[in-house]
């Protein structure tokens, strides 16, 4: 569908250089249209209805689980909500943390709705919390909390695109937030935390919040020659759309890469045991050693977590966590969306019209053959996205080169489950469905594009044509991603 033909686009550019010429924020713009929907005529301002509260919700198993299935995935949902602690007896889930760490369980960013899914809704009037405050000073510990955290926020993971001090070398990695000095369990390490004040005066400082793994066990199964045909077909459009998706390709094997805010990932074993090792310190059969190696603050032989080799315990306890976790998300259903009210089915009609759907593509299938069971074969899951990279223009570059990923490049995130999610985009910069919309394009609380050489962001035509629709359609989208 070409969003460059056709009223639409005509008004969206009109619109957009209304906008820049005005100085105006977009909601101004957008504010008191009339509604061209019923014969009232309502003045209407579109809102995001906000965090999608009742069910149904997520965070359940996927149905058709044997019983030994059900086991496993029960053993590792206890491993991805407990929390781990510096000592590591023989045999311990639970020891290994530090001696530098984000957080201390992986249910801690990733609990909404439930475990296994984003960062915790904390936002005024619900109920959960920043999950970093209840654990920076944990047991003894000494951290300060970094001001970019905030009990209010999302909780962000911090990378330094270029060395502290030497501003023209790449860094890039992630920097932990905290350290296991003064912990009761860590006595004799003194470690001091990252300069986090420097790296921001220096403006070398940037955020990623929590990812959902809900229906992920089905993603990372999708072929990988489905996802490379998505692309092949989007760019032989780009004339049309402006889109061209870039594959993100593992460059030892040409597998195909898919999760994580760059498409770093190949799958959840991958992630699981990364994440393991960088969020909270525990060293695992895939990476194996200490991030950080000062002397007086290792206390654990390594790996932390690996295989058991005791066989009285149960089939399921072989296993290090990062197994164990990887087959509780593998294992989790896709979130369910509600069912969709008369506005979000209109709202479904213009996503795809305005062409939100070239990257947020509708769905994929999985397999015709799972050695899992018929409950993972030839499904098709509607995540609406083409697990794809694209340049998303200087609004929302990090200057962070990953695998296939430029700088200015991002992974288009699924929206299935975006109705429950409280904090969106990469660097959870938002909390309103609006503002992630127009951030597509160029930083809309402050009403400017942004400073830098990326080129422009692929979905320009589609916000374009977005502001172009009437506000009471605009409500409609809104309406329609909230339901999901
Ligand atoms: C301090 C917060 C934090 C903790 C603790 C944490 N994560 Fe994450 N998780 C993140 C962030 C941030 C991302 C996005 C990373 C990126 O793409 O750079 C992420 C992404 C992921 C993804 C990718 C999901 C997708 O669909 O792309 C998986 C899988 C994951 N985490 C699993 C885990 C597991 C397993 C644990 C526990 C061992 C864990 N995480 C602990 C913050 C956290
Ligand atoms: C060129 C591809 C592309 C197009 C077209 C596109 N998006 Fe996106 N979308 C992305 C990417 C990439 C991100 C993540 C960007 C980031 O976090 O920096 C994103 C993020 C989002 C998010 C936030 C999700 C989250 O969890 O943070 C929403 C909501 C969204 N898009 C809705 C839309 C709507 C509505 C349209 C149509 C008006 C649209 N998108 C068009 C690629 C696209």
């Amino acid at each position: 569908m070409s969003v460059k033909s056709g009223r639409a686009v005509r008004l969206g550019m009109a619109a957009k250089s209304a906008l820049i010429v005005a100085g105006l924020c977009m909601l101004a713009a957008m504010a008191f249209a009339f509604s061209q929907a019923g014969s009232d005529r309502r003045l209407i301002t579109p809102t995001d209805p906000g965090v999608r509260g009742g069910g149904p919700g997520a965070g359940q198993a996927l149905s058709g689980l044997s019983s030994t299935q059900t086991q496993t995935f029960t053993a590792g949902q206890t491993n991805f909500t407990t929390p781990f602690v510096v000592p590591d007896p023989a045999n311990s889930t639970t020891g290994g943390l530090g001696p530098v760490f984000n957080s201390n369980s992986c249910s801690s960013c990733h609990a909404q709705p439930a475990a296994g899914g984003d960062t915790p809704d904390d936002l005024p009037g619900a109920s959960g919390t920043n999950e970093l405050f209840s654990v920076y000073q944990l047991d003894g510990a000494t951290n300060t909390m970094p001001s970019f955290e905030t009990t209010n926020g999302p909780e962000l993971v911090a990378r330094f695109p270029w060395m502290l001090n030497n501003p023209t070398v790449p860094d890039g990695s992630v920097h932990q937030l905290f350290t296991v000095t003064g912990r009761s369990d860590a006595t004799g390490c003194n470690l001091a935390q990252p300069n986090f004040s420097q790296a921001q005066s220096d403006n070398d400082l940037v955020f990623r919040r929590p990812i959902e793994t809900f229906g992920d066990g089905l993603i990372e199964i999708v072929e990988n020659g489905v996802i490379t045909a998505q692309a092949t077909a989007e760019c032989s459009n780009q004339a049309q759309t402006g889109v061209c998706g870039t594959v993100s390709v593992d460059p030892h094997n040409g597998d195909v890469n898919r999760l994580g805010w760059k498409g770093q990932w190949r799958g959840l074993m991958t992630a699981a045991a990364e994440e393991l090792n960088t969020e909270m310190g525990v060293t695992n059969e895939w990476f194996p050693t200490e991030i950080n190696q000062t002397q007086g603050c290792v206390f654990n032989p390594v790996p932390e977590s690996g295989t058991n080799f005791i066989p009285t315990i149960e089939f399921y306890d072989f296993t290090g966590d990062p197994e164990r976790m990887t087959v509780f998300m593998s294992f989790l259903a896709p979130p369910i969306p509600a069912n969709f009210s008369q506005a979000a089915l209109q709202g479904q009609t213009e996503f795809n019209t305005i062409g939100c759907t070239n990257c947020h593509q509708v769905s994929y299938t999985t397999p015709a053959m799972s050695s899992m069971g018929t409950f993972m074969e030839s499904k098709t899951i509607n995540l609406y996205s083409d697990l794809l990279l694209h340049h998303m223009g200087n609004c929302l570059a990090d200057n962070i080169v990953q695998g296939s990923a430029q700088g200015d490049m991002w992974r288009t995130p699924p929206l299935w489950g975006a109705g429950k999610r409280a904090f969106f985009m990469h660097d959870g910069r938002t909390s309103n469905l609006i503002t992630a919309i127009e951030d597509h394009v160029w930083n809309s609380t402050v009403g400017t594009t942004c400073g830098g050489s990326y080129a422009a962001s692929e979905a320009t035509d589609s916000v374009s044509a977005y502001n172009a629709l009437s506000s009471q359609l605009q409500q409609d989208v809104l309406d329609f991603i909230r339901d999901l």
